[in-house]
């Protein structure tokens, strides 16, 4: 392999632009030409390339977003798509693929790879940190100190006014933010979608909040989460049965993807870069770079997508048993 592309795709994570940084001096150092695709897949299908080389990636490892765009492309999902998309590589000489997102970015790249048997390798890249294979994704643990700070300043005024907030995370359907920022923000309740707590321990929990002597409660509300109102309806149902508590929502919304990268987050994507790429570099395709015990290491990207990231139940239980 003499040329390999890099892009990023669906929903932008803070540690992209170190992953990108890593993934173009990685190439540098083995002496292999490295090309920017801008906008994901949809840059591909339009050829828009940029030959990078390490200075193009000077002063981007603390930035949040990605320097080369990020899309959701449609066009991608037909065949006539990825044909003009595989052209555009071949005009411009690249042989490999990283690329780096979620499983739609991972499952575009399986099925282009079926196709043209163009050899791919998966970063994961995204806040929700729902891929299997990985105990964390780039941007998860930035999300989480994000969340952690927004809940810190509810409380603040939550405390001020003897009010009970429900605070909605992202994380589309998955609970690992909400379990974790809502531990490390001191929870009374965490509605996740893999756990089901149901409107009737929701109401009878926070009476016993209340009984016990708590003033203010926060509630934090996976956006999958299964309880089956969204967390305007939940304020309603709560102001309609528990009249005692003055209650108001916070959604944290796009914020929890924006920001600089932890240093958790920007040593991560240095790792999986260069294991990227070296992969490539020895004949390796088809697999997603992680972290597991500590070590980067390779999962199929079939199995990436299609095994599930189980939430911690150990962290259920200390939940259950510190906020009481
Ligand atoms: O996958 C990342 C994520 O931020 C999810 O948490 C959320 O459900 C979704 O993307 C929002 O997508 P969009 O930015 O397209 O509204």
């Amino acid at each position: 392999i003499k040329k390999i592309g890099v892009l990023t795709s669906g929903g932008d994570s803070p540690g992209m632009n170190a992953a990108i940084r890593s993934v173009v001096r990685t190439c540098a150092f083995h002496n292999i030409e490295c090309v920017g695709i801008y906008r994901g897949y949809q840059g591909m299908i339009e050829g828009d390339f940029k030959e990078m080389g390490p200075r193009s990636v000077n002063n981007i490892i603390n930035k949040g977003g990605t320097i080369l765009k990020s899309a959701r492309s449609s066009e991608f999902r037909s065949p006539e798509g990825r044909k003009k998309a595989y052209d555009n590589l071949i005009k411009q000489g690249i042989e490999a693929l990283v690329v780096i997102g979620g499983d739609g970015t991972f499952t575009g790249a399986l099925t282009f790879n079926s196709e043209y048997g163009f050899p791919v390798m998966g970063i994961p890249g995204t806040i929700d940190n729902d891929i299997y294979g990985t105990t964390h994704t780039l941007g998860y643990d930035t999300a989480l100190n994000t969340v952690v700070d927004c809940i810190d300043k509810i409380r603040d005024t939550a405390s001020s006014h003897n009010r009970l907030f429900f605070v909605e995370v992202m994380g589309r359907d998955a609970g690992h933010i909400a379990l974790n920022a809502g531990i490390a923000g001191g929870a009374e309740e965490i509605l996740i979608p893999e756990e089901d707590l149901g409107l009737d321990r929701l109401l009878e929990s926070l009476q016993k909040s209340k009984a016990s002597g708590k003033s203010s409660s926060i509630v934090v509300i996976a956006e999958g989460d299964k309880i089956g109102k969204n967390v305007f309806e939940l304020k309603d149902y709560v102001d309609a049965n528990l009249p005692e508590y003055d209650v108001r929502v916070s959604v944290l919304g796009h914020m929890q993807r924006g920001g600089s990268p932890s240093c958790f987050d920007r040593v991560l994507a240095s790792r999986l870069g260069v294991k990227a790429v070296e992969s490539l570099l020895d004949g390796v395709s088809n697999f997603m770079v992680g972290l597991k015990n500590d070590t980067v290491n390779l999962t199929p990207l079939s199995l990436a997508i299609k095994g599930k990231s189980e939430i911690d139940r150990e962290l259920l239980r200390v939940s259950d048993i510190i906020t009481t």
